[in-house]
Parts: C-alpha cells; structure tokens; sequence
C-alpha cells in the first residue's frame, strides 16, 4: 500500500488534460498490443484472423456497412474461412456451399442457435418459444405451424389477400388517382402486415390493426433492431417501449385464444390460432395459451420483414424493366384468360414468370445476409486443418454463393428466365429433424430459406403472399422507376433486414 501511495504522489494531479493523455496512451497501447498479436501469433489451426486495428470493435464498422462488400473482400484475402472481431465476439465466416452446409447443417452437439439469437429475440417474442426452448421443442413448435399451413389454407387466403391488397389500393391517399408515385417503404409494410394479419393471424387480429394495435405492434418491431443483439438489455428507450408493447400484445392474444375457446363452434376460418389450439407436444401436454400468444408474435415479425423487403425489391426490379410488368401481365391473361378471372392457389402456381421474378428476387436480395450459431465444441472445417473453436460464433452467408459467378452467369442482372430449365436447387439428401422432411440443401449455392434444423417453414406462406400481391400490382398498374433513377436503390444495412434505401419509390399508372 505504501510503495502504491508513493507512486501515485508521483503522478502529476488528474486534470481533464492528464485523463486525456492517459485515455490516449490506452488506446496506442492498446492497438500496438492487438497489431503486434496479429501479425506474430498466428495459429495455422484456426481461422485467420481479418486485420484490424482496434481491440474489441474490430471489423464492426466495415461489416456493418455492406456485408457482402466485407465478406467478398475477405474471402479473396482469406479464403472461405476466417474471423472477425464484432463488438469482442469472434465471428467466424465460412463462405461457399461447403461452408453453408458447414454451418447450417451442423450437428447439435457443434452449433447452438438459442444461444445466438435469444437475447434479440426472447424480449420480442416472449418466453417459452422459438429460442427460449431447447431445440427438440423448437422442432415440435415448428412441426405445429407447419401442419397448420395446408394446401386448404393457403386456398382459402388467395382471396382475402386480394381483398386487402385492393382495398389498400382504393382506399390509401398514394395510390389516389390514375396515375402517381409512392414510396415502397411506406406502402409494402403496411400491405405485408394487413395480408399475413387477415390470413395467418386471423380477422380478429387484422381488425385490431386498423386502431391502438399499430402502435403497439411498431414498438415491438422497433425491438427488433441489430443493435440488441448485443444489447437487449440495454435500458435504451424503445426496449422499454418493446417490453410494455410486448405485454399488451400478448394479453391480446390470450383474450382471443380464450374467447374462441369458450366458443369452438365460431370456427369459421383456416387461421394459424386455430391450428395451435388444438395441438398438443409428443409428452401429451397441449399449448398453453401464452405459448400460443408468443408463437402468434413469432411469426408476425418471422414473416414481416422478409416478405415486406422480398416485395419491395421485387418491385423495385419490375419498375426497372417495365417490359417485365408486360410480360406479367401477359402470363395473368394466359392464366386467367383476358377478361382476368379471379386469382386461386392453383393457378398461381402456374404463373411461371412470375415465380421466377420471386425467385430471382431472393437470390439477389435475400433477405437475411447473416445466419448465426454459437460453437459447442470446435468444429474442423471439411479437408483443411483449420478448427473453429468452442466460443466463437460461425456465420453463414447463403446470399454470397447466391451472387457467386461460378454458380449463377452475370449474377448481379436482375434476369428471372436465368431459372427457366435450370435443375431444382435444393434437391439431394432428404432429412427429417421433426418438422417434416426438408432437402438437406448441402449442395446448393441458393439458400434464401435457409437449410437444415432451423430451416424456414413459412416459405410456402411466403411465396403465396409475394404471389398474390404482385398479381394483383401487375393487374392494376404499369410501374417504372422515377424519371432520372436507372437502377433500384442501394440495401440499407441498418436495419436487421437489407431492404432497399428510403423512399425506394416507384411510378404507377392505373390501367384502367
Ligand atoms: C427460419 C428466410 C418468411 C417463419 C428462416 C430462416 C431463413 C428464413 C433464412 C433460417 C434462419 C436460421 O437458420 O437461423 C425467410 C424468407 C422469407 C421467410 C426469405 C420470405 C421471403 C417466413 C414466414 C414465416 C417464417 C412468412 C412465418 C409464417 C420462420 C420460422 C423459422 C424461419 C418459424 C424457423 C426458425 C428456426 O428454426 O430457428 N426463415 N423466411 N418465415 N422462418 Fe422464415
């Protein structure tokens, strides 16, 4: 203690001045340190390391901004695999088909996705499901939404979700009028939100939207942000916004579930609360109505930010090339003769181009640039000696293989008869992890939905949903892009979802 108080009188006074003198001897310490590590301690077992200057922040910043642009950079310097540093976690990135299959398909006792997902997800959705679960009873929830989702359903959908997207068109002030322009970013969420809401959710759940639900329902999407993945904790004003939001929503959900329990005989419609009320986990035991109340969230915010993106570009690209629109347009009079009949689920599935456009769509913009895991055990990549270790977080990029030359010609041309004649991508090895048998996806570059145990199950939804609406923009208006704008706008990364960069607006004329 006596030789410390010594010391310390011999340390001028902490003024202002000194404390910034001391921070900056930190930080050049701290950097030389991290610099001199990098460069002499290299483990050829272990995934080499993205350079980077600053301990802790490592490659946040260049990752942050564009993704692909810093997975791409990298993998020419590194190879398909190598680690970055992101606010002190090791990210581990393993690119290419083999390091898709590496990561999605990794065994259980590897990979843990709870773990890299529940801190931004558990707040959102609530406890009990998805992430907040082990795996086996994820797998049993997904199974329940899966057998929730049959051909009758999505049937019976096809016209609610014309209903809600005509009326939007009639009712909402930007579509006013023979011809306009409107910002996608305003409209698509809302359309996205009103049709899975009217399907999916049930009319109760679309009739709360039109009041104080809205508002509930953004401050819980505002918690869905990237920033929480770090800190979901953190008392930032909207996470407590998220939490009451939360609440209030649930409460909903219960009074519904509830309300139709005491009335079974109102069963009326083929929506997912239905579906859930009746099922029960292989020990026997049914959902209890919060299960229901936080697997009804999980899918509203599951299902929102990928179709809303997914149709945003999709009709960014249409207004691109108008010719495109004409073509639709064209395949609807084919299908549905000239006079248009109504649109159904069968027919649908014969509108070819169009379920190109969606296709195409996906690879060039899917919506999830980063899919993560937490290592269990370390995990040695396929014919190298390089051995991820326990701790770090690995990352799939599936949208890297998707924009990959090699796999796709010319891959950044938005050109939706790339897949005419092309081979199914995800055909192969079959598995079932307990929600149905799924491709195993092992050799496909072309993976928006994901593969293996957390493979997507909303994708039939999905296509559904993108199908129904841009049917029924092809049959109401001719689009092209703003006078002046050649070329759909830049991803946004800020948000957890690459959409396009506001407004994203397009033209619209009223065919008739
Ligand atoms: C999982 C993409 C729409 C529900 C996933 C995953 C991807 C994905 C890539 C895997 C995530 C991972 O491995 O960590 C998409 C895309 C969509 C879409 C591109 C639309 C264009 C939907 C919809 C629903 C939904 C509409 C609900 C109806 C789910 C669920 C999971 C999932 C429940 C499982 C999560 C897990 O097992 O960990 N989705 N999704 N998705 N998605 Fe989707």
């Amino acid at each position: 203690m006596g030789v410390l108080a010594g010391v310390a009188d011999q340390l001028p006074p902490l003024t202002p001045l000194t404390f910034v003198g001391y921070a900056a001897a930190f930080i050049v310490t701290s950097v030389v340190v991290n610099v001199l590590q990098q460069l002499l301690f290299k483990d050829p077992s272990k995934p080499p390391v993205v350079f980077h200057y600053f301990p802790f922040f490592g490659s946040t910043v260049d990752y942050g901004m564009d993704p692909y642009a810093f997975f791409f950079k990298n993998q020419k310097k590194y190879g398909d695999v190598f680690t970055f540093i992101l606010l002190g976690n090791k990210m581990t990135v393993a690119l290419g088909p083999k390091g898709n299959d590496f990561i999605l398909n990794g065994k259980l006792s590897e990979v843990n996705a709870e773990e890299a997902y529940t801190g931004l997800t558990t707040p959102v959705f609530g406890e009990g499901v998805v992430y907040d679960v082990p795996n086996h009873v994820l797998m049993e929830q997904k199974k329940f939404i899966k057998v929730g989702l049959t051909v009758e359903a999505f049937r019976s959908y096809v016209p609610l979700i014309v209903e809600q997207v005509t009326n939007y068109f009639n009712s909402h002030k930007d579509f006013a009028g023979k011809s306009g322009s409107v910002s996608l970013l305003k409209v698509i969420p809302e359309i996205t939100v009103f049709t899975a809401s009217r399907t999916l959710q049930g009319k109760e759940v679309r009739d709360a939207l039109d009041g104080s639900f809205a508002d509930l329902y953004h401050d819980l999407d505002n918690g869905f942000t990237p920033v929480n993945f770090m800190f979901p904790w953190f008392p930032f004003p909207h996470n407590f916004a998220r939490d009451r939001a939360h609440k209030k929503i649930a409460r909903t959900y219960m009074d519904l579930v509830e309300k139709r329990r005491a009335n079974p005989d109102s069963k009326s419609e083929n929506d997912m609360i239905w579906n859930l009320m009746n099922k029960t986990y292989k020990d026997g035991r049914p959902l209890t109505d919060k299960e229901i109340a936080h697997i009804m969230i999980a899918l509203l915010m599951a299902g929102q930010h990928t179709s809303m993106s997914t149709s945003c570009w999709a009709i960014l690209h249409l207004a691109e090339q108008p010719d495109l629109v004409e073509a639709l347009y064209q395949e609807q009079k084919k299908v549905f003769g000239d006079n248009l009949e109504p649109l159904s689920y069968e027919k649908l599935a014969d509108c070819t181009l169009m379920n190109f456009v969606i296709k195409e769509t996906l690879r060039i913009h899917p919506p999830l640039h980063s899919i993560m895991r937490k290592v269990k055990s370390p995990m040695r990549f396929p014919d190298t000696n390089i051995v991820v270790p326990e701790g770090h977080y690995v990352l799939a990029a599936p949208g890297c293989s998707a924009i990959d030359a090699q796999y796709f010609p010319n891959p950044l041309k938005f050109d939706p008869y790339r897949w005419e004649g092309r081979a199914p991508e995800e055909e192969g090895e079959k598995v079932d992890f307990g929600f149905g048998v799924i491709s195993k996806g092992t050799a496909s570059p072309y993976l928006p939905f994901g593969a293996g145990r957390h493979r997507c199950v909303g994708e039939q939804f999905a296509n559904v949903q993108l199908g129904t609406i841009l049917a029924t923009f092809v049959r109401e208006f001719t689009l092209r892009l703003p006078n002046g704008q050649v070329s759909v706008p830049p991803p946004d990364y800020n948000s957890m979802i690459a959409s396009p960069t506001a407004p994203a607006a397009v033209e619209w004329v009223r065919r008739k």
